[in-house]
């Protein structure tokens, strides 16, 4: 059976933190690695739009001394003649020794893992999860504060549509002493079955409010996300929501000098521009470390060891 990423919790805390850590080595020692993947091929199947997710995938396969090939729209390839995910999967598993997917329909990966063996990772399926925007989550987080337990944890904006979230509530809710404190509009909170699975069952307390100047000052992160206007079934919706929450410097005034502010990105207003000068702001090198985690992701999902 091929080994696949569909969802965080396919892998153990234990694999997070060792990939994490080859990530840190990857970073400290990038010639180390920079044949690992020669040879090796990674095809990026980008059904939904996306800069950071494909690009930082492709850049990382070359990085490890391998080859890119895929597509970048659903109008490009054989979806738009009516071609299904699962066809378009096998053939592309014939061409390459590892596919990152991203897909609109939920479960999209799971239905391609089952008629291909070649490693199928997630990246990203509709509003459900994306595992490994987790990952590079959680390696910011390392590297920001040295540690992945005993923190409060905001998340604030679209909780409902934003697959980010999902994951990394998921991937937090493993480690010890997180406090999660959820900011929302009533209409965008956290979808029921992600606090029944990540947080009641295991007896983890939460909280919930709508205001974020109110918790700021005792937050140790700050995940701020986009309302997701993709996934909304009207405009006015959309436009009634979209500016819930504007992060600038005055609302920063009373948060901890040590506060990281992460974002998977990208942004649309949510985040002023002016902030990104603040030291607290982590989410330019969340950016970065994406590529160095997707790079620890390959060589362990295609088996090789440096
Ligand atoms: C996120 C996504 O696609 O879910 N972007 C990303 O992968 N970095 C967040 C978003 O689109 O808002």
């Amino acid at each position: 059976m091929a080994r696949n990423l569909i969802d965080i919790v396919d892998l153990t805390v234990e694999e997070i933190d060792e990939l994490i850590a080859v990530a840190e080595d990857i970073i400290e020692n990038p010639v180390k690695y920079q044949d690992a993947c020669a040879h090796k091929q990674l095809a990026t199947l980008f059904f939904e739009p996306s800069t950071r997710t494909r690009l930082s995938f492709e850049s990382a396969m070359l990085g490890l001394g391998g080859s890119v090939l895929g597509f970048s729209a659903a109008s490009s390839s054989s979806t738009a003649k009516g071609e299904t995910v699962g066809d378009t999967v096998r053939t592309v598993g014939c061409y390459a020794d590892i596919i990152a997917m991203r897909h609109p329909k939920e479960g999209a990966p799971i239905a391609a893992a089952q008629v291909c063996d070649t490693p199928i990772i997630n990246a990203g399926d509709g509003g459900h999860c994306h595992p490994t925007q987790t990952l590079t989550d959680l390696l910011t987080i390392h590297r920001e504060k040295g540690r992945l337990d005993n923190f409060t944890v905001g998340f604030c904006g679209d909780l409902k549509f934003g697959r980010t979230v999902h994951s990394l509530v998921n991937a937090l809710s493993r480690y010890e002493g997180i406090n999660f404190v959820f900011i929302s509009p009533v209409e965008l909170k956290l979808p029921r079955y992600v606090k029944e699975e990540a947080l009641k069952k295991k007896g983890i307390p939460y909280t919930q409010t709508t205001d974020l100047e109110s918790v700021m000052s005792d937050l140790d992160i700050l995940y701020m996300t986009r309302v997701q206007r993709e996934r909304f079934f009207n405009e006015e919706d959309y436009m009634r929501l979209k500016d819930s929450y504007i992060l600038n410097p005055e609302k920063l005034v009373n948060a901890k000098p040590d506060l990281s502010i992460l974002h998977p990105l990208p942004r649309v207003n949510e985040i002023t521009v002016d902030v990104d000068k603040d030291p607290r702001a982590a989410y330019w090198r969340q950016v970065a470390n994406g590529k160095y985690i997707r790079m620890a992701l390959i060589l362990k999902l295609l088996g090789i060891e440096v």
